[in-house]
């Protein structure tokens, strides 16, 4: 069936059944492998792309289910100034260990920001709770996003 899916402000047409998970709709049939899989069942946070400009779990999201909606990955906010200003205090703070869950975790970030420019401890703790880090970069992560918040 052709499903068709606004990502990154553009349309694009996947043959695929409306109950593929968007993750793998994104990675297989656009070759956007940005977006991570990590458990495969809504958990860790690793597959995290923006729908309607809120945080979203793409693996537990059927394509079916996301047609019409804008979806945002971590190739479009890579390339917007609010994302080079994250990954710029990604990078300033040494944020990432393996590496794996940081394009998930910048996601959640970038709606954060988005949404709550000056974000206190506890609403960085709260939109990002949802993300896991197994290198546990959790007060790397907090700290860069102050920054990036400056
Ligand atoms: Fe989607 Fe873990 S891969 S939440």
């Amino acid at each position: 069936m052709a499903i068709s899916l606004k990502v990154n402000g553009q349309t694009r047409t996947v043959e695929a059944d409306p109950a593929k998970p968007l993750l793998w709709a994104l990675r297989e049939d656009l070759d956007m492998v940005g977006t991570k899989f990590g458990c495969g069942a809504g958990l860790c946070g690793a597959c995290t792309v923006h729908i309607d400009g809120s945080p979203a779990r793409a693996c537990q999201t059927p394509i079916g289910e996301a047609q019409g909606m804008a979806i945002t990955t971590i190739e479009a906010v890579a390339q917007s100034d609010a994302g080079k200003r994250i990954s710029d205090a990604w990078v300033k703070l040494d944020v990432p260990q393996c590496g794996y869950c940081q394009a998930g975790q910048i996601m959640s970030a970038s709606a954060l920001l988005a949404t709550t420019p000056d974000p206190s401890d506890e609403d960085i703790d709260a939109a990002m709770m949802g993300n896991l880090c197994r290198c546990s970069t959790y007060v790397r992560i907090r700290a860069a996003i102050k920054d990036a918040a400056r």
